[in-house]
């Protein structure tokens, strides 16, 4: 099946040239945008204090950058070129995002991030620099040129709140376009600098550090643990060296340390519950005049469910997650879950009550919403 997204390539196609390898550039990647999002709307996002955002300036040579929320007057005092305010996970606010988001679900939502927009007037740019990520860049209104470099050995500037090349060569470069749109794989290193004021919807991939992976896995470890036995020395012999900590006594503790294991099951069980872990700004909101279950189930009959668009969902053979827990469920309600999780939303239809259950109790925490 092949993409407009991706140039006319299949998903395989891209995964095995590009993903990881080397940049591209997708001319009309989008053309069928849902709807745009304004400055204004963005304006509103920076100021909440649930939404990450930044302000980056480039004044006399200097950067400055000002993290959110920010005041709605900060953006009137602003100059007419030659900044960029950043707003992440716009995904999670607004459902045309979301949707835009998704159009990436060749790739498995452990991997996917979040949709980050920015905007800027002419001259705007967060300077040469790499991420440590893949990213998708793609245009939206405006004119920004992008020049990239596959070198990323360059030093820092000093004193710089934002981490920016000093010596950046630019091997290629580009003008992009209302719906054009680059690839980069991780730290490949890149500088934009718009021309017309526009938006870049930078679509994000995650991809934890080993050290991160492990110290969260043995916190996980240390939450699920239940190990038998205790200290026992029945053949203990006198000491005269009271303080010394004895061989013995370090077997002993090591034979106890030695009980520690885990299996493909905890792994997989670690993993539906940390790759589902909301953000640590994310609340969700109970619906305000919930439904019994009866009405719920009449108007999920009608109208089916979407996934909040704060929510993660995943699942593994046996187990279902979402938002950093296990969802306890009955093994008929299994596939329809495992449907919900891949397309966020279950059409309209008469579900068993099995999975009516389950999607009450999720409606119940604000985690799904009767679509429409
Ligand atoms: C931008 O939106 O201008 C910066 C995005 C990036 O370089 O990652
Ligand atoms: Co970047």
């Amino acid at each position: 099946m092949s993409l407009q997204l991706l140039g006319g390539m299949s998903p395989q196609q891209f995964l095995d040239e590009y993903w990881q390898k080397k940049p591209l550039l997708i001319r009309q990647a989008v053309t069928d945008f849902p709807e745009l999002i304004d400055l204004t709307r963005l304006i509103e996002l920076a100021v909440r204090d649930d939404v990450e955002s930044r302000l980056i300036e480039c004044r006399d040579g200097r950067w400055h950058m000002e993290h959110g929320p920010f005041r709605p007057t900060r953006f009137n005092r602003l100059p007419a070129s030659d900044w960029t305010v950043l707003v992440q996970n716009v995904n999670q606010h607004v459902d045309h995002v979301s949707e835009l988001l998704y159009r990436f679900n060749f790739l498995p939502y452990t991997r996917l991030d979040d949709l980050m927009i920015s905007y800027a007037p002419p001259g705007g740019s967060v300077g040469p620099h790499y991420d440590s990520y893949d990213v998708f860049l793609l245009q939206v209104g405006g004119r920004k040129r992008w020049q990239i470099s596959s070198d990323d050995a360059g030093n820092f500037v000093e004193d710089a709140p934002i981490r920016v090349l000093k010596d950046f060569q630019s091997e290629q470069e580009w003008v992009l376009e209302h719906g054009d749109m680059l690839y980069l794989p991780p730290k490949y290193a890149h500088h934009g600098v718009a021309l017309d004021p526009g938006m870049t919807y930078s679509i994000g991939f995650r991809a934890p550090k080993t050290q991160e992976v492990a110290s969260r896995f043995l916190e996980f470890l240390g939450d699920n643990l239940q190990l038998d036995g205790m200290l026992s020395d029945p053949g203990r012999a006198a000491t005269a060296t009271p303080a010394r900590i004895d061989a013995d006594f370090v077997g002993s503790i090591q034979a106890m340390l030695q009980q520690i294991s885990w299996d493909d099951a905890t792994v997989q069980r670690f993993i539906g519950e940390y790759f589902t872990e909301p953000k640590s700004h994310v609340v969700y909101e109970a619906p305000d005049d919930a439904l019994d279950f009866d009405d719920f189930a009449e108007a999920v009959a009608e109208h089916g469910i979407a996934l909040d668009l704060k929510s993660q969902m995943l699942f593994d053979a046996e187990h279902i997650y979402i938002n950093g827990e296990l969802l306890e469920c009955a093994a008929e309600a299994m596939s329809v879950l495992q449907q919900l999780a891949n397309a966020r939303a279950l059409p309209p239809g008469d579900y068993d009550d099995t999975v009516l259950d389950t999607l009450y109790e999720c409606y119940d925490y604000g985690y799904l919403h009767v679509a429409g």
